[in-house]
């Protein structure tokens, strides 16, 4: 990449189904000079998220879309490499919506600043977006304070090999629970026992698999932390107690489609299931507690974080689509630059 351009990924159309890279457009623009009150901050690591490709498209939605022709909305990691703010120095390492593009202009009077990074923190900077960063913050917060684990309940995460449901099944086993994990294919089952400590393990891509959800919940189901929707959810929810407890985290498994699944509410009546959708971003005022906890557990060697990273912004809208055929494990993040570099 040249040094002297500021690459940026601009949405050019919205997707229909998976996302195509001629969805994009990727403009080269000069390097932002900051102005008073600016800081212009590089960009090293970018997170991919499946809420990406809803902010792709305009269905009703907790932000804004991306307009056409904006450059594409994206969280991640940067550097402040020019200042002439007051927050920010140059060296900081900053997080937020630094979006896709090689450098992002820091305002403090953006709607959502680019909040700086405590120094020193012995934790890696791939770690600081996942079990640390949203991503850690999403499962804490949607498990604690919305599915209220108690010690010996049965948690149910689906997706439980992602970003969001490996740390879910650690801070469920943490908080005492018995943890089932849904996830596709037989090494990733594997994995969710062996390094997040899942209890059970259900491969939904296994033919056998509602029989399967049935021997892994022999006393049913308590909290169903949801991340995939559709027949998952609706036979997670066939499993649950009376009173039990869904935070509804997301519906990946409808993302692509035209239109949204329908489900049965039946269940819900019948079990008398407290169901709350969430955004992470309603436990904002809380996100420095939640973050310290994180980031103890980890030095503490509780919490495992699993990323899975992939070099070159230029592989941006591509590599989104590995979280719909799931061959991310952990976060998937992209490297945008090197931080040792920067
Ligand atoms: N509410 C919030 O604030 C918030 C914040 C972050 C994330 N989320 C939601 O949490 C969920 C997980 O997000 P994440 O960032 O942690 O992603 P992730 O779990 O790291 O990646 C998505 C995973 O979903 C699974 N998947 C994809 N399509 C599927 C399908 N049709 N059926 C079943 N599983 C499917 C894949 O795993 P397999 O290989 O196991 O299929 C894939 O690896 C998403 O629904 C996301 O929208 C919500």
């Amino acid at each position: 990449m040249k040094n002297d351009i500021n690459r940026q990924f601009r949405l050019k159309s919205r997707p229909v189904g998976r996302i195509n890279d001629s969805d994009f457009e990727l403009v080269e623009t000069p390097i932002p000079v900051a102005q008073d009150g600016e800081a212009v901050v590089r960009n090293l690591y970018l997170s991919l998220d499946p809420t990406n490709r809803i902010w792709m498209s305009d269905i009703d939605q907790y932000m804004p879309p991306v307009e056409i022709g904006a450059v594409m909305r994206g969280g991640g990691i940067g550097r402040v490499v020019a200042s002439r703010s007051p927050r920010y120095q140059v060296g900081d390492l900053v997080a937020g919506f630094v979006n896709w593009q090689d450098y992002t202009v820091a305002r403090v009077d953006d709607a959502m600043p680019l909040r700086t990074l405590p120094k020193g923190l012995p934790i890696p900077l791939p770690t600081m977006m996942a079990a640390c960063g949203t991503t850690g913050l999403t499962a804490y917060f949607g498990l604690l304070e919305l599915g209220k684990p108690k010690a010996g309940d049965t948690v149910v995460v689906s997706a439980a090999a992602g970003a969001v449901g490996s740390v879910v099944g650690q801070i469920a086993k943490i908080k005492g629970c018995r943890t089932v994990g849904i996830a596709g294919g037989p090494e990733k089952c594997r994995l969710i026992k062996d390094e997040f400590g899942y209890d059970e393990a259900v491969d939904y891509k296994a033919t056998d698999w509602r029989e399967r959800l049935v021997q892994a919940t022999p006393k049913g189901v308590d909290v169903n932390f949801e991340n995939v929707g559709g027949e998952i959810m609706e036979a997670v929810m066939l499993r649950m107690n009376l009173y039990g407890r869904m935070p509804l985290c997301g519906m990946i498994s409808g993302y692509n489609a035209a239109e949204p699944a329908k489900v049965d509410f039946t269940p819900i009546l019948m079990r008398r299931i407290g169901i709350q959708g969430f955004i992470v971003l309603d436990f904002a005022a809380k996100f420095a507690e939640g973050s310290a906890q994180l980031a103890r557990w980890v030095l503490e060697g509780k919490l495992k974080s699993r990323e899975t990273i992939v070099e070159g912004l230029e592989k941006a809208p591509s590599a989104v689509n590995m979280l719909f055929d799931g061959s991310n494990v952990g976060k998937l993040i992209i490297k945008v630059a090197d931080p040792a570099a920067i």
